[in-house]
């Protein structure tokens, strides 16, 4: 049996890109359908980072999704660099007209978006299989998929590719048409999230000769901390004890002597990586979020990173609706990858700076140097700031 549909924008994802997408483009009027190959379930249950650059909640509350989010986001005026075990806090407004962040975790968003999304009535399938992209080349593409042995195909205008690094949007491009540029890490970050107070009202970022350490939060009662670990090391080995015991020998006294340790509701590991495709369209087909890019989570950069992009991208398919104008799809890709490449490389930064490689030693001193200029200078300190907090869109 087969089922046909049609729709202007098939959006495959339903992470913070896709969802966002289509209520950005729900709200102007350009209907669309969400492909989802997870249940709603799990969607809502991964855990990920949680702080938010002010163009990004700028686009929630464009979404109109951002009602919990000024609630209970927490407003963020500067992030602590620990070296030596001195901390350094960087001020964000001072060096960036006014600017701060917002912790918020991007469950929760993600949350309010599937929350909007479906009082909407806007149409989101999950549980879909084999997604397949079809002639996204040529004037009439279309999407085949397949749920509970029924095969559909959704006839459309546009295809978002908004599903995340393994998804098939960027396979299906031929490897003629697309270049990639990765870089791998060699280490882990071990995270847990637990109901206890923050350490700190700051974000921290600690380079230890131990490692890195990273201390954030959800909320004013539930914390997310992360260790610099190695790569073939597995949760099973690390019992909460022993995570909070090496995060605190990481920490200068201020600090562990306050930390506030429990049970873990989450623990687990992640790589760090960056990577990103250029271009970010080809021809029907536009990429956008951890499908097209991928940084390093220091920094916390990922989910601002696809926010941009649906900047750029329902502006561009509302123009490209409105004014039959093609180049606006173009343009995307051109706005959008300019600032992919700038975030690419603070994560990159952060992550070189604040982390033990076993470098040789010149390498070293020259990344010691650097964090006692970054913690000495003004302009260190604002070149920090300017990016911490999200360069213009
Ligand atoms: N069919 C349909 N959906 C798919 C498929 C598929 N074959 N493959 C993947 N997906 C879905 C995933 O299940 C996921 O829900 O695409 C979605 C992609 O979402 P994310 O991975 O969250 O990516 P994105 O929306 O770009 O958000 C970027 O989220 O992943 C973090 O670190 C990342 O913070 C960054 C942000
Ligand atoms: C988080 O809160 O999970 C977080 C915060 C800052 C980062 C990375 C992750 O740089």
């Amino acid at each position: 049996m087969s089922v046909a549909e049609r729709t202007q924008v098939v959006i495959i994802g339903a992470g913070p890109a896709g969802l966002l997408l289509g209520r950005l483009l729900d709200l102007a009027g350009v209907d669309n359908i969400v492909l989802e190959r997870r249940s709603q379930a799990y969607v809502l249950s991964r855990i990920r980072a949680g702080i938010l650059e002010q163009t990004t909640v700028d686009l929630v509350r464009k979404a109109k999704a951002s009602e919990r989010l000024d609630l209970e986001g927490v407003p963020h005026h500067a992030l602590q660099l620990v070296y030596k075990g001195q901390i350094t806090s960087v001020h964000l407004p001072e060096f960036t007209d006014g600017k701060i962040v917002t912790a918020y975790g991007q469950t929760e968003l993600t949350k309010d978006l599937c929350s909007v999304r479906d009082r909407s009535g806007a149409n989101t399938v999950y549980e879909v299989e084999n997604v397949e992209l079809h002639d996204y080349d040529r004037s009439k593409p279309y999407v085949t998929f397949e749920q509970g042995g029924v095969t559909h195909r959704i006839e459309c205008e546009l295809i978002a590719g908004c599903d995340g690094y393994h998804g098939p949007s960027r396979a299906s491009v031929p490897k003629s048409a697309i270049k990639t540029y990765s870089k791998t890490y060699p280490f882990g970050w071990l995270g847990l999230l637990s109901d206890t107070p923050p350490v700190s009202d700051e974000v921290v970022y600690a380079s230890t000769p131990r490692g890195f350490a990273l201390c954030s939060m959800r909320s004013r009662t539930r914390s997310r901390y992360y260790i610099q670990c190695s790569l073939d090391d597995k949760v099973e080995n690390w019992s909460d004890e022993a995570f909070w015991t090496e995060l605190k020998k990481r920490l200068p006294p201020v600090l562990s002597d306050n930390l506030v340790t429990g049970e873990s509701l989450e623990k687990s590991i992640a790589p760090l990586r960056s990577f990103v495709a250029e271009p970010m369209r080809f021809g029907r087909l536009l990429l956008a979020g951890d499908a097209a890019h991928v940084v390093p989570p220091t920094g916390a950069k990922g989910l601002n990173l696809a926010a941009s992009d649906i900047h750029y991208l329902h502006e561009a398919i509302i123009v490209y609706f409105s004014e039959n104008d093609d180049l606006a799809l173009d343009e995307y890709s051109r706005k959008a990858l300019s600032r992919v490449w700038k975030s690419e490389r603070f994560s990159w930064y952060l992550t070189n700076l604040t982390h033990q490689f076993s470098d040789d030693p010149f390498e070293q001193k020259m990344k010691e140097a650097e964090l006692e200029y970054i913690t000495t200078s003004e302009a260190g300190r604002r070149m920090i700031a300017e990016n911490y907090v999200g360069l213009p869109v």
